[in-house]
């Protein structure tokens, strides 16, 4: 195993070598490491928390080994080992070798996008990453690339149209022009696995499945990572120290996505960013979930198999799964299983996952013709925001205008996400009305005892419950 981390930066390749005696931890952010060094200091800290997107760098990474894909991400959520094998770009490689302003930071300057200094570098590169992935992009795609960078003061006018005045059309600038030395660059960089100890820590970064359920077996308290974007908080707002962990971003396997015509099967380690395009127009409910998951820097590194593992109550994609009967698969060496997603969450925060399993993919059955799949997530604002209540409920009528078979999996209404099954059992064999569906909103409420926490009161979440029903029943039934 290497215990030496490489990436590229500045048109070079960086190496840490932690087993000589350095001030980086494996568990320092790419902020706190860009902050260290004198001449990347544009990137700035906000909040530590993924919130205001102050951090957001661009990480590139090979694509079929001959061209790179551009990402934003926040930098306060990634571990220095996260960049191994990839490339580091930060406001300050924008400029051209001449010294000249990138279409995008022309653009800020030309609309006036910019006021301060703090927000400004953030934007800038998630404009970047829009520059470079999509060309003419719409109003709805600005918008959500924006999603993930807070600006207190000028308003977003200004920063609109400087991304619609430099997105109009080829993605080529200085960056491209080195893009194929990149390319070089990355493919000589070792892709094995990585090994880090420190004394203090230990920083696993298996580079397939075998390895790190080897691991697992090996470490069985050692904490799993897939994009950290829940991990990392315990280090920048708990400050607390990992001792030992098994990061799976770097096993290619977990990446991958396959489909046949009764169901996808999704590899735990796919970003949420990769899930989308597969699952638009067959898998509708959990694609309106995930379009409004966290940001574009979040879904640019968090995962299904992260969020089923954080198994919190008001994890979104959860009710969904549950909706559309999903199976996850946890591996250990000893061989795998699937569990039906309403039997994996336990408790609060707790799962179906043995100590020495890790879950590797989530299997969504394709619904049978006749089956709707609904998703509901209500939250203080619509997008970057978890949610208070969510939903994801699944209805097949029998041909007499009855109810056949119906689930209610709700969030935030309980320790976890959880199904209401007797709400399900009294709308079984029922007519499809509005009385019906009355009665079975009194019913919720003996279903669940919610808190009341910063979110919202108990009261507001058992509106919420009872709304989502109706609202269900008004998306579904036919008149
Ligand atoms: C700013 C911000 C916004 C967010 N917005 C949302 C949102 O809108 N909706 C939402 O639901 N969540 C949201 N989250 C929470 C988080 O992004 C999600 O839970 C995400 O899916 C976690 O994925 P990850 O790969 O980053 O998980 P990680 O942080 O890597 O891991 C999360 C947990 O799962 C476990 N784990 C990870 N992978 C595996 C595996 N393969 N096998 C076993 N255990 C595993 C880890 O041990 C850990 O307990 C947000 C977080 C932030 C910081
Ligand atoms: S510092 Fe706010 S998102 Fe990273
Ligand atoms: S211009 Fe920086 S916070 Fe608005």
């Amino acid at each position: 195993m290497n215990s030496t981390i490489s990436f590229v930066l500045d048109g070079g390749i960086v190496s840490i070598d932690f087993s000589r005696k350095t001030l980086l931890r494996p568990t320092t952010t790419v902020l706190n490491y860009l902050r260290s060094l004198p001449t990347h200091r544009g990137v700035k800290e906000g909040c530590a928390e993924g919130d205001c997107g102050a951090c957001t760098v661009v990480i590139a990474e090979l694509v079929s080994g001959n061209a790179v894909r551009y990402r934003a991400v926040d930098s306060c959520l990634l571990f220095l080992p996260m960049l191994h094998g990839k490339q580091l770009i930060t406001v300050e490689n924008l400029k051209g070798p001449g010294g000249e302003l990138h279409p995008v930071q022309a653009a800020m300057v030309q609309t006036h996008g910019s006021q301060c200094g703090y927000c400004t570098p953030g934007i800038i590169m998630s404009l970047f990453a829009l520059y470079k992935n999509t060309s003419h992009p719409s109003r709805e795609e600005i918008d959500d690339a924006l999603t993930g960078n807070l600006c207190r003061c000028t308003g977003y006018k200004p920063i609109i149209e400087a991304a619609s005045q430099a997105c109009n059309g080829s993605p080529e600038d200085h960056i491209s022009s080195i893009e194929q030395h990149v390319v070089r660059l990355l493919n000589s960089l070792p892709g094995d696995s990585l090994e880090l100890n420190t004394g203090e820590q230990r920083y696993f970064r298996p580079a397939s499945i075998s390895e790190a359920l080897a691991l697992k077996r090996r470490y069985q308290e050692a904490i799993v990572l897939c994009g950290a974007t829940d991990i990392a908080l315990r280090v920048t707002k708990n400050h607390e120290l990992l001792r030992e962990i098994i990061d799976l971003s770097g096993v290619d396997k977990l990446k991958t996505i396959s489909e046949t015509e009764s169901l996808i099967r999704i590899g735990a380690g796919v970003r949420l960013s990769d899930v989308l395009p597969h699952i638009k127009g067959k898998f509708p409910a959990l694609h309106e979930m995930l379009a409004v998951f966290g940001s574009q820097q979040i879904r640019n590194i968090a995962t299904l198999g992260g969020n089923l593992g954080t198994a919190s109550p008001i994890g979104d994609t959860l009710p969904v799964l549950i909706a559309y009967g999903a199976r996850i698969i946890l591996e250990s060496i000893d061989g795998e299983r699937e569990v039906p997603a309403h039997r994996f969450f336990k408790g609060y925060r707790q799962t179906d996952r043995g100590n020495d399993e890790l879950i590797t993919a989530v299997l969504i059955p394709t619904p049978a013709p006749g089956v709707t799949v609904k998703s509901y997530k209500v939250s203080k604002r619509k997008d970057l925001d978890i949610s208070t209540v969510s939903g994801g409920f699944t209805i097949a009528m029998n041909e007499n205008d009855s109810v056949g078979a119906v689930t209610l999996a709700y969030g935030g209404m309980a320790e976890r996400v959880k199904r209401a099954e007797r709400v399900e059992q009294f709308l079984v064999g029922k007519r499809w009305t509005r009385d019906t569906v009355d009665q079975a909103m009194r019913l919720i409420d003996d279903e669940f005892v919610p808190i009341s926490d910063v979110r919202g009161s108990a009261e507001l979440r058992r509106v919420a419950a009872r709304n989502l029903l109706l609202k269900f029943w008004s998306e579904t039934h036919h008149q």
